[in-house]
């Protein structure tokens, strides 16, 4: 096997259609990384010491311990610390223990299970709400629960990876319109067979890569005039977006046309876990025929309970989601004048698209180890020529610590040219 330095990149490893021994790929990859990963990509999967919050310390492959400020965190309201979540926790551990030890329709729920999901439920003004063990076996789930062959899934091209695997599992036809356009999705569905009835248009809330935001309220038109369900991924969303946090479908004022809301427990909300909110008849389907609720034992109680806490958190907490905001247009306003593109983001999430994966690798290294830790995103989570930094805000975030990055984002921009 070789040992040289290659431009190979992650496309390079996956299925090859049945030609050779599955694992030669594993191999493959296994060499490339052990020569080129610290050039490369060195800042993927890194341990992070402690809780989420503005100052971590991450551990580098090589043991190093190191202090940053971290941009790389979805705990956008810094809850996954408050005093409050973490004492409902633990009372909850000393009365149900950590774990459930069966899934949820054989004796693998509690009441607290019952109370998060009737908190998401009043969360979204829907009639009932099922949770999941996490955000992605909860979008599986419901779409191969819903559709299935002869069905038709229509999807943006920036979807989550766990709509389009639900929807390949599912077995239903799946078109795909370019990302937030109008006119192509309705091109699209005018193309649809009069026959095909079983339709559902899936959009992200927020795009998890982009930081934009579904069109909702032309999506929702759309749907009606061409007889479509909607179900909309809140991931990015939920505790953030909308007047009241209650996310894309309060932003655009289509609260309560929206079949299914679903969504992941882990972003703001801190822990883990997966939902979806609609009718009370929708959550007993699912309850049956959504597999991955069906197989698959339910989140720990200690979890719920700081589920439920956070729930009662988020929506009493204006002044935090008004720190979030502060923080988001001073990143946002600070990168934007320095000339990097950030895309049309409108949330906490802030991409910096830098386009070249050799240069991204450099680039992510040294803000790290000069002490600012940002996400690496590149294929297969978006194109390789769109790759970038995502950069995520939380309104814990300081004055000095935005400062801190803004200089370094300055002179390493300018150093691997990202900027002028
Ligand atoms: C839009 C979106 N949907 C679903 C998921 C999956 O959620 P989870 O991490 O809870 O599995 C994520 C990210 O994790 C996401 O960004």
């Amino acid at each position: 096997m070789s040992t040289e330095k290659t431009d190979r990149n992650f496309e390079d490893f996956t299925h090859r259609g049945g030609g050779v021994d599955i694992m030669q790929k594993v191999d493959e990859l296994d060499d490339f990384l052990n020569h080129n990963s610290l050039d490369y990509l060195g800042g993927l999967g890194l341990q992070v010491k402690g809780p989420a919050a503005d100052r971590v310390a991450v551990l580098e492959a090589d043991g190093t311990e190191r202090d940053v400020i971290m941009l790389g965190s979805n705990s956008y309201l810094g809850l996954t610390t408050h005093p409050r979540v973490i004492a409902a926790c633990k009372k909850a551990t000393d009365e149900y223990g950590y774990g459930m030890g069966a899934v949820p329709l054989y004796a693998g729920t509690s009441p607290l299970h019952r109370e998060l999901e009737e908190r998401l439920a009043a969360f979204y003004g829907t009639e009932d709400a099922i949770i999941f063990p996490c955000g992605y076996s909860g979008n599986v789930g419901v779409i191969a629960a819903l559709c299935g062959p002869g069905d038709m899934v229509i999807n943006d091209t920036a979807n989550h990876a766990s709509i389009f695997d639900g929807c390949a599992l599912s077995g239903a036809d799946i078109k795909i319109y370019l990302h937030r356009n109008m006119r192509h999705l309705e091109k699209v569905l005018k193309a649809l067979p009069d026959s095909q009835r079983g339709r559902l248009i899936i959009t992200d809330g927020v795009f998890s890569m982009h930081g934009d935001l579904a069109p909702l309220d032309q999506i929702v038109e759309l749907a009606q005039r061409y007889h479509c369900r909607i179900m909309i991924d809140e991931a990015h969303a939920v505790g953030v977006i909308g007047p009241t946090g209650r996310g894309t479908a309060e932003h655009f004022g289509c609260s309560g046309k929206i079949d299914l809301t679903c969504g992941t427990l882990s972003k703001t909300p801190g822990a883990i876990g997966g939902y979806c909110a609609g009718s009370a008849a929708l959550v007993r389907y699912l309850r049956y025929y959504a597999r991955t609720y069906f197989f698959s034992t339910a989140l720990p109680a200690p979890v719920a309970a700081g589920l439920i806490e956070v729930f009662k958190l988020m929506e009493a907490d204006q002044a935090g989601r008004d720190r979030l905001w502060k923080n988001v247009d001073y990143m946002l306003n600070g990168l934007r004048s320095l000339g990097f593109d950030t895309g049309e983001t409108q949330s906490a999430i802030i991409p910096v698209i830098v386009g070249d994966e050799m240069k991204l690798g450099a680039f992510q290294n040294e803000l790290r180890q000069r002490g600012v830790f940002t996400n690496v995103v590149t294929y297969p989570a978006v194109r390789r020529k769109e790759c970038r930094l995502r950069v995520s805000i939380m309104n814990t975030l300081t004055q000095s610590e935005m400062d801190r990055a803004l200089t370094l984002f300055a002179e390493l921009g300018r150093k691997y040219s990202v900027i002028k």
